[in-house]
């Protein structure tokens, strides 16, 4: 598998931010944390690893913007291209001490995302993919999930919390998917969650309420996995909309179809 030159400037960036996010992982009771609103941390770590890979981006590309959960947006001055970063997509399971969370890196050009990082620094894995190019879990070549029928499926979701006003909307829908399929994952890193269904792992996955950082890369690998992506009215804008459902084609359209069930009585 041949990664492009810019995608490895990515892999790097992601490498150095994972080695400081192991670090403070393991020294996790040490960390500064502080609250942006309720239910929703940061810590000395995200910082720190938004740092980073703003600095590794920014020395090969430095025409690019930059557009990163943790720090000030930066306009590039070739209008064309801009880095989406979420430094640590998974902030409440990291200070937690739960293994599982992600740096998310994708490159914009013109709009479109051409290129996908995301990596688990607990796991090792490493996802990536380049548009018209595959996507990957370290060497190995992705397929999204063949099965056809949610009864056979497992589905990823993200669960609103404490501060997110979106609890009854998604309560229904819950009920509505809860009942069809073999069986609902909340992970808790939205980035991973995507790439999971790039992997196969996940047959498909719904989440309102997310923001470009938590899904630029993730969208890529899955369409590069063969996947589809829609936001939860089936549009072409998850980006903008903060809303996503995906799968391949079948569990898509069917996650879709169930997610607008009316409810009885309204
Ligand atoms: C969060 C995670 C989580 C999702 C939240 C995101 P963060 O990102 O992706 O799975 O449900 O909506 O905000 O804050 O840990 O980078
Ligand atoms: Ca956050
Ligand atoms: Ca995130
Ligand atoms: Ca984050």
């Amino acid at each position: 598998m041949a990664r492009s030159a810019l995608l490895n400037v990515m892999v790097q960036a992601a490498f150095k931010a994972g080695k400081s996010l192991a670090r403070d992982f393991g020294e996790v009771q040490n960390l500064q944390v502080s609250l942006k609103g309720p239910g929703d941390y940061v810590s000395q770590a995200d910082r720190k690893a938004e740092k980073l890979i703003r600095e590794e981006l920014l020395k090969a590309r430095p025409t690019y913007g930059f557009l990163g959960e943790e720090s000030e947006e930066i306009i590039g001055t070739d209008g064309a291209h801009r880095w989406i970063v979420d430094p640590l997509d998974g902030t409440t399971n990291f200070l937690h001490g739960i293994p599982h969370f992600a740096i998310s890196i994708a490159l914009e050009r013109q709009g479109e995302i051409v290129a996908a990082v995301v990596m688990n620094p607990a796991t090792d894995e490493l996802f990536t993919a380049e548009r018209g190019g595959g996507a990957f879990l370290n060497d190995r070549r992705l397929r999204v999930a063949a099965r056809k029928n949610l009864s056979d499926a497992v589905i990823g979701t993200g669960t609103p919390h404490l501060g997110v006003a979106n609890h009854g909307t998604y309560l229904v829908e819950l009920r509505h998917v809860m009942g069809e399929v073999a069986g609902v994952r909340r992970m808790g890193a939205a980035s991973l969650d995507l790439a999971y269904v790039a992997a196969g792992r996940f047959d498909g996955f719904w989440e309102r309420g997310l923001l470009p950082w938590d899904i630029a890369a993730g969208i890529l690998l899955i369409r590069e996995a063969g996947g589809w992506v829609a936001d939860i009215d089936g549009g072409n804008k998850p980006m903008d909309d903060g809303s996503i459902v995906a799968g391949n084609e079948y569990i898509r359209k069917a996650l879709h179809e169930v997610l607008h069930r009316p409810v009885p009585g309204k």
